[in-house]
C-alpha cells in the first residue's frame, strides 16, 4: 500500500490568452490531495471516472482512498491533482516505472476523456513537476520558483470553463480587430510578470492590470470583482480572477503580514478564503 499527493494550482497570468498561444504563468499551491493505493484483485468500484481512468489507463486493479482539502470544481485543478496522484501511486505500488513526463501526459488524457476534449494540459502538468510554469504554445518550462505571499477567494459560484472559452472565442470571431491587441497585451503581461516574480509591488500591479483585460473578454463576475476590490482595499499589492472566470476562484498578492486581514475580507464578502504559497516539488510520495 502507497500513498502519494499532488498540489492544485492558479493561473498568477495569462489565462485564456494561453489557449491563443500567448505566454502564460501557472503556479502549484497547498494544499495537496492525497491518494492511498492497494494492489487489490477484487478492486472496490472506484467513485470516480478520473479514479477509473488511472486504472485502465495503467492496466491494473486496486483499491483507493483519497483525502482532498482542495475545493473542487472552484478552477484550482482538484481532478488533476487526483488524477495525478492515483496515477504516481498506481506506477509505485505495481511497479510500473512510469517516467513523470509519462505520468503528466496520461493524466492530461485521461482528464481530457473525462472532459470531453476540454481540458487543458496545464493542470495536470503543474501538479506533476510543481512550481512556476511558463506556458508558451505547446511549450511548457519550469522557471526558478518564487515565494508569493497568496490568497485565494473562492466566490462558490459555479463556472464552467468550456463556455467561457467559448465565450472568449465568440468575441474573437466578432471583433478580432479589437480582441487581438488584447490577447497580445496579455502575452505582454506574463513576459513582464517573469521579469518582476522579485518584486510583488509591480507583479500586483500587472495583477491588477490583468484583470481589467479578463473583464474584456467578459469573463468577469460580479462576485469576482466584490472580492477583487475587497483584497485590493484590505491591502494586496494587486488582485484577479485564476482560471476561467465567470465564477470559481481570484487571487490576491498580498504584503507578508497582511494575508490575514485580506482573507478576512474576503471571507466578510461571504466567499471562503485560504492562504496559499508555492508548492515546489509536485508529484510526491507520503
Ligand atoms: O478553469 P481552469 O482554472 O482550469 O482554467 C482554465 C484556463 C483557460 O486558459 C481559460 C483554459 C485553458 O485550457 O488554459
Amino acid at each position: 500500500m502507497v500513498t502519494w499527493s499532488a498540489p492544485g494550482k492558479v493561473f498568477l497570468f495569462g489565462e485564456h490568452a494561453v489557449v491563443y498561444g500567448k505566454p502564460g504563468l501557472a503556479m502549484a499551491i497547498k494544499p495537496r490531495v492525497f491518494v492511498t493505493v492497494r494492489k487489490n484483485r477484487h478492486p472496490t468500484p472506484a467513485k470516480s471516472p478520473y479514479i477509473d481512468g488511472c486504472f485502465k489507463a495503467m492496466g491494473v486493479t486496486g483499491s483507493v482512498y483519497v483525502n482532498s482539502q482542495m475545493p473542487s470544481s472552484s478552477g484550482l485543478g482538484s481532478s488533476a491533482a487526483v488524477t495525478v496522484a492515483t496515477l504516481s501511486a498506481i506506477n509505485d505500488e505495481f511497479d510500473l516505472d512510469r517516467t513523470r513526463e509519462e505520468i503528466a501526459l496520461t493524466a492530461y488524457q485521461i482528464e481530457r476523456a473525462v472532459q470531453k476534449g476540454r481540458a487543458s494540459p496545464t493542470d495536470t502538468y503543474v501538479s506533476t513537476i510543481g512550481g512556476m510554469v511558463l506556458i508558451t504554445g505547446q511549450s511548457r518550462r519550469k522557471i526558478p520558483p518564487q515565494n508569493l505571499n497568496l490568497v485565494v477567494g473562492n466566490t462558490l459560484v459555479s463556472h464552467s470553463t468550456a463556455k467561457m472559452v467559448e465565450l472568449v472565442a465568440e468575441g474573437q470571431r466578432k471583433f478580432p480587430d479589437v480582441m487581438n491587441p488584447v490577447m497580445e497585451a496579455m502575452g505582454a503581461l506574463t513576459l513582464s510578470a517573469v521579469r518582476n516574480l522579485s518584486n510583488p509591488r509591480q507583479l500586483g500591479q500587472l495583477m491588477n492590470i490583468n484583470e481589467a483585460l479578463l473583464e474584456v473578454l467578459g469573463v468577469g463576475h460580479p462576485t469576482l470583482s466584490k472580492l477583487v476590490i475587497a483584497s485590493r482595499n484590505a491591502g494586496a499589492f494587486g488582485a484577479k480572477l485564476t482560471g476561467a472566470g465567470g465564477g470559481g476562484c481570484m487571487i490576491a498578492l498580498c504584503p507578508k503580514h497582511m494575508k490575514g486581514r485580506v482573507a478576512a475580507a474576503i471571507d466578510a464578502c461571504d466567499a471562503r478564503a485560504f492562504i496559499t504559497s508555492i508548492d515546489t516539488v509536485g508529484a510526491r510520495k507520503e
